[in-house]
């Protein structure tokens, strides 16, 4: 059975800007747990008592434990067909961007490009006292606990937007500008919780983009979506690739 109506196909076809905008729930294919669903919880804290510079302020080997354990989730995933798919969407055709608001680093390793990290990536940290950023893994820090600046000795946190913290500026504004001269937003496995990227699917939305909502569960988001498939990005994304490029599906 088609996914897509032929006017929704056409209008993929001939955009000149196409976002994908992802959470959490693309990877949960890869095996990384959602952060609001099932495995969601570490130590029963959840992400909102772990992700806040008070959190760190107040207990930062706690904080770094958490993340030490995440980034190593992380590191023994692999990208699966929902990133696979985007990825080559990107490669395939022109203006095509990802937002994305995950740090685990599986859309870069899928090889997406352009990619906007909008809230940071778990395998990069920075100083708390100079802002030099190192990445985990390249720079020898990739052992668990506290961890030191190579540059000033003082303590290191990871590189990622908290609740409560400000998004990097330029990163938003172009993911403002690009939401806003899109023709087609993909919404996946987001609960549209944090309210910056549910703001920026629904500006593309109201600048006139069609909205397509990949996500087992319907979400504050739904209601405004053109199409809402509800089923898994890893299963659905091949199936749209197929029908809009008329070629055999990934995978
Ligand atoms: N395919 C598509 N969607 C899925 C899949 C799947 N295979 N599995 C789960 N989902 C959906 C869930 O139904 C849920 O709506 O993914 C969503 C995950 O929601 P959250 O866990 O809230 O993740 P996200 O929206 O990315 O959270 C936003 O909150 O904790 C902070 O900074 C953190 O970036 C994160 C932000």
């Amino acid at each position: 059975m088609e996914l897509l109506p032929k006017g929704t196909l056409e209008t993929i076809r001939n955009a000149q800007k196409i976002i994908f905008l992802t959470g959490a729930g693309i990877s949960n294919e890869s095996g990384i747990p959602t952060f609001r669903g099932e495995g969601g919880l570490w130590k029963n804290f959840r992400a909102e008592d772990l992700a806040t510079p008070e959190a760190f302020q107040n207990n930062p080997e706690l904080v770094w434990e958490w993340y030490d354990w995440r980034r190593g989730i992380c590191k023994n995933a692999e990208p699966n067909l929902g990133h696979i798919t985007i990825a080559k969407w990107q490669k395939k055709s022109k203006g095509i961007f990802l937002i994305t608001q995950n740090v685990d680093g599986l859309h870069p390793r899928s090889g997406s490009e352009p990619i906007i990290e909008l809230h940071g990536n778990i395998f990069r940290a920075r100083c708390t006292n100079c802002s030099t950023k190192f990445h985990l893994e390249q720079d020898g820090l990739n052992h668990d606990g506290l961890k030191y600046c190579q540059n000033c000795e003082s303590l290191l946190r990871p590189d990622i937007v908290w609740f409560g913290e400000e998004y990097d500026q330029s990163l938003l504004t172009k993911s403002w500008e690009l939401c806003q001269l899109s023709q087609v937003v993909f919404v996946i496995g987001t609960s549209a919780n944090v309210s910056v990227p549910a703001q920026l699917a629904l500006t593309a939305i109201r600048s006139g983009a069609i909205g397509i909502e990949i996500n087992p569960e319907t979400t504050s988001l739904s209601p405004s979506m053109k199409h809402h498939f509800q089923g898994k990005s890893g299963e659905i994304l091949p199936k749209i690739w197929k029908e809009v490029f008329e070629e055999e599906s990934i995978g």
